[in-house]
């Protein structure tokens, strides 16, 4: 079967993913999956799988071969959470080798110190315990560039963690365009409402890597359980006792997951004037979660139930992100003039050729 040709749909293009490193939770729902969902239809959706990227911090042959299973889990994760895959395009990154290519042209379109004052890849190089900056690595933004304006993209729904790697996308489509002509949009990054949610344990984000969240995929007794262990006001060891709402993760869960806003105020109040016990106020919280987690499982339920599905999903998708990175390389070698010099040289050797032929027929 043919791939599906996206060249001719006019919606303004979104791009943004995950590296397959695990399953999704609910800061990645806040931060960015929410405005997926929201936007799939308005933007011509693709969803990167990006497992070049996960090489710069993970690369033996153990890591690759664990994200096969990080791979199908995400994109259930993704689907749970309300993605159409109908709608959105899923990609899995490392089987378009156009990208390496555009990677390669971006290199010269950015400095190396420009990349060596970004933070996130200090902080990414410690976390993988590198003593040492490696070379993908500070190319990180650069692909990440690739991935953006290998589709053109316009908008980019990100956490706020990646938001300096926007930033650096946009100098490299207005770079390119400066030296080679008009060619790539300069694409907007877009924050979610919560920008970052914090950890079970207060902690200063939810990761997988730090122990402290509530995935997607979690069950209801583990939702329950997971709220009934959070940080709460550590001052606070008896239900008379006024409490505290800043820095209470307890009650930042409540703000971004609890729809119930008169419950939610009710409950603030009689906290901070110390009017109710820690066990209400959490088992509330969970049966907000839950409310908004159910939904997510009776839609992973019926896709997990079709073995397969998910794993076609991204093999349909990639072939049709191929025919759109394919179309995009060809455009830019020919506005960088790369095109022009492999067909000069063809033109030369066909007229050697057509010489040749000349004198022997003589
Ligand atoms: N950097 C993203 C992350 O933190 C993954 C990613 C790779 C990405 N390429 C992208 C996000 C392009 C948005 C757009 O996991």
């Amino acid at each position: 079967m043919n791939p599906r040709d996206d060249t001719t749909d006019a919606r303004p293009v979104l791009l943004t993913g995950d590296r397959p490193t695990g399953r999704l939770h609910l800061g990645h729902y806040v931060g960015t999956l929410k405005n997926r969902v929201a936007m799939q239809q308005e933007f011509r959706t693709y969803l990167i799988i990006a497992d070049l990227h996960m090489l710069t911090t993970r690369n033996s042959r153990d890591d690759v071969l664990a994200s096969e299973q990080h791979i199908v889990d995400m994109v259930l994760d993704s689907i749970a959470a309300g993605i159409d895959p109908a709608q959105a395009t899923f990609y899995l990154q490392s089987a378009i080798p156009e990208v390496c290519e555009i990677n390669t042209y971006f290199q010269n379109l950015v400095t190396v110190p420009r990349l060596e004052r970004m933070p996130s890849l200090k902080d990414m190089a410690r976390d993988a315990n590198k003593e040492e900056m490696p070379y993908g690595l500070l190319g990180y933004p650069v692909l990440q560039a690739a991935d953006i304006l290998c589709v053109r993209g316009n908008v980019v729904p990100v956490g706020k963690d990646n938001l300096a790697h926007v930033e650096v996308t946009r100098e490299i489509a207005r770079r390119f365009n400066h030296l080679y002509g008009d060619f790539f949009p300069v694409p907007e990054a877009l924050v979610g409402e919560v920008p970052t949610l914090v950890g079970l344990d207060g902690g200063a984000k939810m990761s997988k890597s730090l122990d402290n969240a509530i995935f997607l995929s979690d069950d209801e007794a583990t939702v329950r359980k997971k709220v009934r262990s959070m940080y709460t006001d550590p001052a606070r060891t008896r239900p008379d006792i006024p409490g505290r709402l800043e820095g209470n993760p307890v009650f930042s869960y409540h703000d971004a997951f609890n729809p119930d806003r008169a419950e939610v105020d009710d409950l603030k109040a009689r906290y901070v004037t110390g009017r109710v016990g820690d066990v209400e106020v959490k088992d509330k919280l969970a049966v907000a979660v839950n409310a908004l987690l159910e939904p997510m499982r009776a839609r992973r339920r019926a896709f997990a139930e079709q073995p397969g599905l998910v794993e076609q999903v991204i093999i349909d998708g990639t072939a049709t992100v191929r025919a759109v990175v394919q179309d995009t390389v060809g455009g830019m070698r020919r506005a960088m003039g790369l095109a022009q010099v492999a067909d000069g040289l063809a033109r030369r050797a066909r007229f050697r050729h057509d010489t040749k032929q000349a004198l022997e027929a003589r």
